[in-house]
């Protein structure tokens, strides 16, 4: 039994993030992990591995569409499946083992098994109970299934299995038109899989800007992607080789069945609380199983602290990241803050997807006067150059004080230029404050500035 300081559950983005912080402050840490390497769902079967895998396709996608315009002639590559998948591998092992040596570099404690909460204070994990003054909870969250189908990860699969099938499906269908079933259908699209997404909703990325979602879909479908929208999936059936998904159409209540060599169930994830004791606590948790806080991240059991994808919001590692440098800086006695009004959401699909702050749909229902400055990468010499013009940046901004409000990208590289704009909306910044700003030519981020500009007295290259 050791006595420490902190006591952080989970080693994902937000609990590694949150130990490293306590550490830096002095605090005496230790970190309880249950798999076999440390980063989480992100760095082990999320952000990492699917990054690498749209990564790989993406160049694959590239040659085949783009090379010889360019002139570069030759044979098309062809995928080594076995190989791409350990590429994948490699890239998680360096980035789990990244964190493996950073808690050594900090002088944080690896608790190595699946932790429990027996009372306040204490946290018992395998045999052995530890001391903590303060214990957080970052136990992230697990794909939630539907009613009727039944994972078996290899056929039916979740984005786990999903990152390691054993072949290249023929024939994928995508349950649900959310950034996983977007970005991990993509991949497979472009490895040549024939890819149906059936949605619920009669939109795809529910909740993203409307004009965004329209093209978003355009584009995808030139792709290759194929969309049912308002479509309740009835259930998933298999054979040894084949699955069959029956969806209900909601406009006619048609029933309709696609088959598939494998089914990919998308349709979000939950809190992932399990066998922490926390009833027994008596920490209160929300109806969707979220772990309720307060503003410092303390439950309502003093010293019990959570963070991430186990409470409410966005389930977005960089937002537990925040959380985790923010608790920690509470637990130190610190004013840890987190402005949940300038969190981005990134797509990395091809074209990016990006946003951050109000939708107009949003603004519209809160009855504020907006502007809207938009501009098409039509207009920006570089996207044009490397084939990548598609989409637009959109920038949102109050009618009378001119301040942003939110920005909307689809295009090249949105996940690196929805930034300038996170930065200015944290410094209250105007339109006019992005469009004085010079910006560099030729870049992509010249269409932020456009757009900023569109705000006001006009974009250049409209
Ligand atoms: P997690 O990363 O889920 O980590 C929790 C850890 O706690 C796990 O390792 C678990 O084993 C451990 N644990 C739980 N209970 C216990 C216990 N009792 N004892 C010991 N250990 C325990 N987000 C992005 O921002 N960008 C992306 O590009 C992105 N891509 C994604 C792609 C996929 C396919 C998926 C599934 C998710 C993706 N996400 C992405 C979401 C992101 O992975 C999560 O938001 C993030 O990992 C949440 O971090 P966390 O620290 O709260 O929890
Ligand atoms: P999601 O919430 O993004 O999308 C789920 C989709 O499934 C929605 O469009 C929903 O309408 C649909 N759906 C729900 N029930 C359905 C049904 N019965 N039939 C058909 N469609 C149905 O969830 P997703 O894609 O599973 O991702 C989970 C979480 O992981 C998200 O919260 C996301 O933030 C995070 N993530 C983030 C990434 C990123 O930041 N790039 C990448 C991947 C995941």
């Amino acid at each position: 039994m050791s006595d420490y300081d902190v006591i952080i559950i989970g080693s994902g983005p937000g609990g590694y993030v949150c130990a490293i912080r306590c550490a830096q402050l002095g605090l005496k840490t230790a970190c309880v992990e249950g798999r076999d390497t440390l980063g989480g769902t992100c760095l082990n079967v999320g952000c990492i591995p699917s990054k690498a895998l749209l990564h790989a396709s993406h160049q694959l996608h590239e040659a085949e569409h783009n090379f010889a315009k360019m002139g570069l002639k030759g044979k098309t590559p062809s995928v080594d499946w076995t190989q791409m998948l350990a590429y994948k591998d490699e890239v998680i092992e360096g980035n789990t083992k990244g964190i493996e040596f950073l808690f050594k570099k900090n002088k944080i404690d690896w608790l190595k098994g699946w932790g429990s909460i027996p009372e306040a204070g204490k946290v018992k994990v395998g045999d052995e109970t530890h001391s903590a003054k303060n214990i957080i909870i970052a136990s992230g969250s697990e794909p939630s299934s539907l009613p009727g189908i039944e994972i078996d990860e290899k056929m039916v699969v979740t984005s786990t299995g999903a990152l390691e099938l054993g072949k290249i499906p023929k024939k994928m269908v995508v349950i649900g038109a959310g950034v996983i079933g977007l970005e991990l259908g993509s991949v497979y699209a472009r490895l040549g899989a024939d890819v149906s997404v059936v949605e619920f909703l009669d939109t795809i990325t529910p909740g993203m800007d409307a004009e965004v979602q329209k093209s978003f879909k355009r584009i995808l479908e030139k792709q290759g992607l194929k969309f049912v929208l308002g479509a309740a999936v009835q259930g998933v059936s298999t054979d040894k080789t084949k699955a069959k998904v029956t969806y209900k159409l909601r406009k006619d209540d048609s029933e309709h069945v696609i088959d598939a060599d494998a089914v990919l169930v998308a349709t979000g994830r939950r809190p992932f609380t399990d066998g922490l004791g926390l009833e027994a606590l008596g920490v209160e948790m929300s109806k969707r199983g979220q772990i309720k806080t307060g503003s410092d991240w303390q439950t309502n059991v003093k010293g019990i602290y959570a963070i991430g994808d186990a409470i409410d919001g966005p389930m977005l590692a960089h937002k537990a990241e925040d959380e985790g440098m923010a608790a920690a800086e509470q637990v130190a006695g610190k004013h840890g803050h987190v402005n949940y009004g300038v969190i981005p959401g990134v797509i990395y699909t091809h074209p990016e997807v990006a946003n951050v702050g109000k939708t107009e749909q949003e603004l519209k229902e809160a009855g504020t006067d907006y502007k809207v400055g938009k501009f098409s990468f039509m207009g920006n010499g570089r996207a044009k150059a490397n084939f990548a013009a598609d989409g637009f940046v959109k920038i949102l901004a109050d009618k009378k004080t001119d301040r942003i409000l939110g920005a909307h990208i689809i295009g090249p590289s949105a996940g690196d230029l929805i930034h300038e704009v996170c930065v200015a909306m944290e410094f209250g910044a105007s339109a006019e404050d992005l469009a004085m700003t010079c910006h560099a030519h030729p870049t992509y981020s010249e269409a932020v500035r456009e757009a900023a500009l569109a705000c006001g007295d006009g974009a250049i290259h409209a």
